[in-house]
């Protein structure tokens, strides 16, 4: 059953949604405040929170910080007085599912929660404290735990595993963790990337083979599975053998002894194997592509690694990760991201998944002139909807964007000639905030600078401020493409508004 915690300081309030909420057939627990909401939550977990805001102790905001924190999947619905909207605007900012205002319509209220529970991840299962980080494997998301625990279990039997997941999601590094905490750990991890291997040398690969069986065999020589033998070996992108291919592993895996290519004797062979592929093989199964026995002995245990933006709690993690990792590498003093670019990568959905990530940091590392990586160092391959990032979700990060971009651009230097090689190598990928024609970090800066402080911008107020940045994002996609058409493309807006504000702002 869903279980949902209310958090409310007035029990006639909580008594009305216990009564309603049961209706709906949820499971409900009540918290008197926020400490106490905190305490429910780590003894049993819920798959929704809902919290009115104000209370005395611990506030609804700060406990939808803390459980932001504690449990990246959990979502929350704010209950807010209708006559304080900038509660509600302040939950919304700190990532809050959703708000309802008092006094409610009760329709509105169901269709919030029901919505909330299906975007989520409830924590109901495992309220133990999660693991940060296992055998290199960065996460803390419910899907790693899961993850992390299913390696726990499985690596130290005999059991082959077949990982799926997208490019990117960390399967050889999940295969390392298995063969790390298995019993064999001492001995070989041998990857074979099957697509890598032409077919008509595959056997001779991954079997050996003996002198003169074939043209070029002057010699004896084992294979790849011999190397493995006592050990583990990774079948990287199994999708891809062939059916000869497949046959023969088959065959292997049921005798557990191979023969050499040209060879009579068999040898017995002791290897657990791990698969991994991108592809959904009962698909390939069905359409006859791959052979269902062989599916079945390579899947003892399947593992499907979630792609990133499933998982998106692990992404915080993961940026620091990578950032001290390339900080390191690069011989470069960056050990924050602001927290606007972190909202940035919080709204992309990875296409790459983590290996995406990680290039993203590292090429932010690179670029960044500052001590801090700021949203226009950070690039992008696939596509970021403008309408994804939240600048223009409220006021408030609005305001953050452009007080964080004044702020640090201010102590940083531009157009050194590090800056400007690193940025060369970086046109064609899109970044949200400098489209390919912006691509000079010193002259996207003075475009966004429209104070010279952070005291000036509150001087100017928001509606002003925004409005010169408008007035020269606008001047400046003109004049760079020569063209209303394209600078209104440029600007992923539409053309009429395009040329209504540059009118209104006086820009031929
Ligand atoms: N959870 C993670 N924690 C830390 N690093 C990770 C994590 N997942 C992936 N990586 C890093 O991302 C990169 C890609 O991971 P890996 O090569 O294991 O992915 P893959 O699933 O095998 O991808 P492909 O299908 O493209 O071969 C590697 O540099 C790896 O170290
Ligand atoms: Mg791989």
């Amino acid at each position: 059953m869903l279980s949902v915690l209310l958090v409310d300081d007035e029990r006639s309030m909580r008594d009305f949604l216990k009564i309603l909420l049961k209706k709906e057939g949820f499971d409900v627990r009540t918290a008197g405040d926020g400490t106490q909401a905190l305490e429910m939550l780590a003894e049993r977990g819920a798959d929704l929170v809902l919290s009115d805001i104000r209370m005395p102790g611990m506030n609804g905001i700060e406990l939808l910080e803390q459980v932001k924190g504690l449990y990246p999947g959990l979502p929350m619905v704010m209950v807010t007085a209708f006559s304080s909207p900038d509660d509600a605007v302040q939950a919304m900012h700190n990532g809050a599912f959703d708000y309802i205002s008092k006094p409610f319509n009760v329709n509105e209220l169901k269709s919030v929660i029901h919505a909330a529970i299906n975007s989520g991840n409830g924590y109901t299962e495992e309220p133990s404290t999660p693991v940060t980080s296992f055998s290199g494997i960065i996460g803390q998301s419910r899907e790693m735990q899961k993850i992390f625990d299913m390696i726990r279990r499985v690596s130290p039997t005999p059991a082959n595993v077949l990982i799926y997941g997208e490019s990117g999601t960390g399967k050889e590094l999940i295969a390392k963790a298995i063969h790390a905490n298995s019993r064999a750990a001492e001995n070989n991890f041998v990857p074979i990337n099957c697509s890598a291997i032409p077919e008509d040398l595959m056997e001779s690969e991954l079997f050996g083979h003996v002198k003169g069986s074939f043209t070029g065999a002057i010699s004896d020589k084992a294979g790849l599975f011999q190397e493995a033998d006592h050990g583990t070996a990774f079948l990287d992108e199994i999708g891809e053998l062939t059916p000869m291919i497949q046959t023969k592993l088959l065959r292997v895996l049921q005798e557990r002894e191979i023969k050499p290519v040209g060879g009579t004797k068999a040898t017995k062979l002791n290897i657990r194997i791990v698969a991994a592929t991108n592809k959904i093989l009962e698909d390939e199964i069905r359409e006859g592509r791959f052979r269902e026995d062989l599916f079945y002995r390579l899947a003892v245990v399947p593992l499907r690694i979630p792609p990133l933006r499933e998982r998106k709690g692990d992404v915080p993690l993961l940026v620091n990760y990578f950032l001290e990792k390339y900080s390191r590498q690069l011989n470069k003093d960056i050990q924050e991201i602001s927290s606007y670019a972190m909202q940035v990568l919080m709204n992309y959905d990875f296409p790459g998944n983590v290996r995406e990530l990680e290039n993203i940091i590292e090429r932010g590392v690179a670029l960044e002139n500052s001590n801090i990586i700021l949203p226009e160092s950070l690039s992008f391959h696939g596509r970021v909807t403008h309408n994804k990032v939240p600048v223009r979700k409220s006021k408030s990060g609005k305001l953050q964007f452009l007080t964080e971009v004044i702020h640090y651009r201010h102590a940083a230097t531009s157009d050194t000639p590090e800056v400007a090689t690193a940025s060369s190598e970086t046109s064609g990928i899109e970044n949200p905030f400098t489209a390919p024609r912006f691509s000079l970090p010193g002259e996207t800066a003075s475009l966004l600078q429209i104070a010279s402080s952070e005291q000036e911008l509150y001087n100017i107020g928001i509606e002003q401020a925004l409005a010169a940045l408008e007035k020269r994002l606008i001047g400046h996609a003109i004049e760079k493409t020569n063209s209303k058409m394209k600078a209104a493309e440029l600007l992923k807006m539409s053309f009429r508004s395009l040329r209504y504000k540059a009118k209104k702002y006086g820009i031929n």
